[in-house]
C-alpha cells in the first residue's frame, strides 16, 4: 500500500537500535543467558551488536540484558569498542517488557526511528537495515521483514488435534527483526501496558496494530532466523564457525568453552 503525497513530518532524522538480548535462553539449555552464549568465537549478541555499531544510519543503540548481566555487557560493549551504545537497560519478565525498559532510553518523538532487534538473530545485515527503514520515510508507524510460509498451515483444536480449517497460505507470512517503528508510535503502543498485556505481545508490530498503527512489510532473509534449540546454534556454529578451521564446529557444549577463551568472561565478572 503506497502512502499519501511526500509530508515531510514523515521524515526521520534519528536512528535508534533496541538490542533484545534480555532473556533467558531456556529452551537452550544453557547456564548463560542466550545471548551470552558463544557463536564462531564471540558471544551471539556480539555479532548483530557489530552489525548496528557499523551501520552509518545508526545514531545509538541501547542494549537489554537480563537482571546481573549489565556488568558484563558493558565490559563486552568496551571491549568490542562501540561508541554508540548509548545505555544499557535491565530486562522485564518478557520480550513486550524488555522493550517497555528500553523505551526509557528512546525519545518519544516522530522523527526518531527505533530499529527493534533479536540479540538472538546473529544474521542482520546492512541491506535489511536499509529495507525495513525505507517505508518509515513514507508514513508508515511500523515496517516488517517478513518471509512467505512454504508448509501448508492448518487451524486446529489446541488439545484434540482436530483439523478446523486449512488457512489459505498466500496471505501469510512469517516475521523477524529487525522491525522498524516510528517511535512515538512504540511509546504510544506500550505505554500504560501491565505484565499481563505485555506478555501476550510476540513483537513490536502487533502492539502497534493495536492503536491502528499503519504497519508494512519488506522481504526478510533466511539468514535472520532467530536461535532458538542447541541444534539451532550447532547449524550455525556449522556457518560462523567454518572461517575459524570448523574447530568450533561440535554444537553447543564447545561454545561455551569457546566464551570462555573470550576475552570477556576473562574479567571474571559474570554472575
Ligand atoms: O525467547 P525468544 O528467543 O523468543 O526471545 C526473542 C528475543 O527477545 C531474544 O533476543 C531475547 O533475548 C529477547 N528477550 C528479552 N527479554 C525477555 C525475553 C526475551 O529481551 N524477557
Amino acid at each position: 500500500v503506497a502512502a499519501d503525497a511526500f509530508d515531510p513530518d514523515d521524515l526521520i532524522d534519528d536512528v535508534c537500535v533496541v538490542l533484545l538480548a534480555g532473556g533467558s535462553g531456556e529452551r537452550l539449555g544453557s547456564t548463560r543467558p542466550k545471548a551470552f552464549v558463544g557463536l564462531g568465537g564471540k558471544v551471539l549478541l556480539a555479532h548483530s551488536l557489530e552489525v548496528f555499531e557499523a551501520h552509518e544510519a545508526v545514531d545509538s543503540i541501547v542494549l537489554v540484558v537480563p537482571p546481573e548481566w549489565e556488568g558484563p555487557a558493558e565490559v563486552l560493549v568496551d571491549d568490542l569498542g562501540c561508541e554508540r551504545v548509548s545505555s544499557i537497560e535491565t530486562g522485564g519478565s518478557s520480550r513486550a517488557a524488555s522493550v517497555q525498559a528500553a523505551l526509557a532510553a528512546v525519545p518519544d518523538r516522530r522523527g526518531t526511528a527505533v530499529l527493534v532487534h533479536d540479540a538472538a538473530r546473529p544474521g542482520v545485515t546492512p541491506a535489511v537495515i536499509e529495507r525495513v527503514l525505507g517505508p518509515l520515510a513514507e508514513g508508515f508507524d511500523v515496517v516488517v521483514p517478513v518471509l512467505s510460509v512454504a508448509d501448508t498451515i492448518k487451524r486446529v483444536h489446541p488439545e484434540s488435534g482436530e483439523i478446523l480449517e486449512t488457512v489459505d497460505r498466500v496471505l501469510l507470512r512469517r516475521a523477524q527483526t529487525p522491525q522498524a517503528c516510528r517511535a512515538s508510535a512504540l511509546h504510544a503502543a506500550l505505554r500504560d501496558l501491565g505484565e499481563r498485556e505485555l506478555g501476550a505481545l510476540t513483537d513490536c508490530a502487533s502492539a502497534i496494530e493495536s492503536i491502528d498503527g499503519r504497519g508494512t512489510t519488506v522481504p526478510g532473509d533466511d539468514a535472520l532466523a532467530k536461535v532458538t534449540t542447541p541444534a539451532d546454534l550447532a547449524a550455525l556454529e556449522r556457518v560462523y564457525g567454518a572461517g575459524s578451521a570448523g574447530e568450533h564446529a561440535d554444537g553447543d557444549e564447545d561454545s561455551d568453552e569457546d566464551l570462555d577463551e573470550h576475552d570477556l568472561a576473562g574479567h571474571g565478572d559474570f554472575p
